[in-house]
């Protein structure tokens, strides 16, 4: 979208995710502060400058009472973010349940929830309804703050109900619905017991993206073999009504991340990160804790290396930021117990009284001290198992203006990735 005339003004969008770009950490009793959320999405969206846009999501916090609703509105709406509140019971059906414990491992072909995962949660139909349920809720909050014109762009897994819900009560809504995650191929998404109503509500949106042509292809083909609707280069069509269905490669805000570079405090901190690792390579892994990140395998990987180059060990260093994400979830949890019993033992093995090969950070970095690290990084490690884009890897290549760092990008990121890398680095 390319607005033709500078003087007329921005169109309205209402961008609807499961969550705002800053999330709520209650400090007393009334009093709330704004952190800004982790995760692609929201790194991607930062970058919308063309809208006049307002965001509608989850503030990633129980608010029960009235008081305290009413006075994280107001604080979110200086940030032009309107709150929806889900309930206790709703947030662990919905978003842990459907949501993480299910959709998101089969989107990226880590099957269905065994036995035991299912039963941590309850059923699997009481998170599907808990999921629906969700849904129908934000497009309530929607359909309060819609104005005449206003397009509303509908994002990602949490919110594949919403397209549905939203044009049931106002067919004139101009709806988009974009995926941050890979679609699966059809005999995967096949394996959902919900997989029909699933694909049906998304093709009530007007416009359906993807990152990628082969995203794009496979939710076409799970339309054409579980609905058994026809495929056209444009879209899919349903009744006479097409929904028209592209890729639009996502990228970030790269001119926020050099323009940080200049900041004297960023200056700074590279000035610090220089000393404290000098004589020493800076290997850098930044992700959010999930299974599909591979930091375990990173990690084993990086120890293979330091068994097989003893003169390495005291010459490089691996400092891997897991930002703690979906601690509620089982699996989650495992996996953070498994990635701090890995690097435990190396730092056992290879450490020496002064240094530690790894530096195993559980917490996110402000955004200066980011850019700083990814600036003094000389090997950025993105070891994806699968992943729908990995901003982490355009973030770095932003911050090495002046270096010539590696990136190291998981083979699964090719077709994707780093299309999009040779952008950044023309500019
Ligand atoms: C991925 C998803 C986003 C999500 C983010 C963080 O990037 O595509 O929708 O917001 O992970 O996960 P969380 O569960 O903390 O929102």
């Amino acid at each position: 979208y390319e607005r033709q005339d500078q003087r007329l003004p921005k169109q309205r969008l209402l961008v609807v995710a499961n969550r705002l770009p800053v999330s709520a950490v209650r400090q007393g009793k009334d009093s709330w502060q704004l952190e800004i959320s982790v995760g692609g999405l929201v790194s991607a969206l930062l970058g919308l400058k063309e809208f006049d846009a307002r965001w509608i999501g989850w503030a990633g916090v129980n608010v029960p009472d009235e008081i305290g609703q009413e006075a994280l509105t107001k604080a979110l709406a200086e940030k032009k973010c309107i709150p929806v509140f889900l309930d206790e019971d709703t947030v662990h059906q919905y978003y842990n349940g459907y949501c993480n414990n299910i959709i998101w491992p089969l989107f990226h072909y880590l099957g269905l929830p065994q036995e035991d995962r299912l039963s941590t949660t309850r059923s699997f139909q009481s998170q599907f309804d808990a999921y629906k349920k969700a849904n129908q809720m934000f497009a309530d909050v929607v359909h309060e703050h819609y104005e005449e014109g206003d397009v509303v762009w509908c994002h990602d897994y949490h919110l594949m109900f919403l397209p549905k819900c939203l044009k049931e009560k106002n067919s004139n809504i101009k709806v988009g619905w974009f995926l941050h995650t890979p679609f699966p191929s059809s005999e995967i998404h096949r394996m959902l017991p919900s997989r029909r109503d699933l694909l049906e509500s998304v093709l009530a949106a007007d416009l359906v993206g993807f990152h990628t042509y082969d995203y794009a292809r496979h939710f076409v083909s799970a339309c054409t073999r579980i609905l058994g609707l026809e495929g056209t280069p444009e879209g899919v069509e349903n009744q006479g009504k097409l929904t028209r269905v592209a890729a639009f490669p996502i990228g970030i805000d790269s001119d926020r991340f050099i323009r940080a570079l200049e900041l004297p405090q960023v200056q700074d901190h590279i000035k610090e990160l220089k000393e404290r690792f000098a004589g020493r390579k800076v290997m850098l892994g930044v992700d959010r804790l999930d299974m599909i990140k591979g930091i375990p395998q990173k990690i084993l990987a990086f120890e293979e290396f330091l068994e097989e180059n003893p003169e390495w060990r005291d010459k490089v260093v691996l400092l891997q930021i897991a930002v703690p994400t979906r601690t509620d979830v089982p699996e989650y949890q495992k996996l953070s117990s498994q990635v701090h019993e890995i690097v435990g033992r190396i730092n056992g093995r290879f450490g020496t009284l002064t240094a530690v090969p790894i530096h195993h950070l559980d917490r996110s970095l402000d955004f200066h001290a980011l850019c700083a690290l990814y600036a003094v990084t000389d090997v950025a490690l993105i070891t994806s198992l699968r992943d729908g884009m990995n901003l982490v890897s355009y973030e770095f290549v932003a911050c090495q203006a002046s270096k010539k760092g590696v990136l190291i990008l998981s083979e699964v990121l090719k077709l994707s990735n780093a299309f999009e890398i040779m952008f950044i680095q023309k500019d």
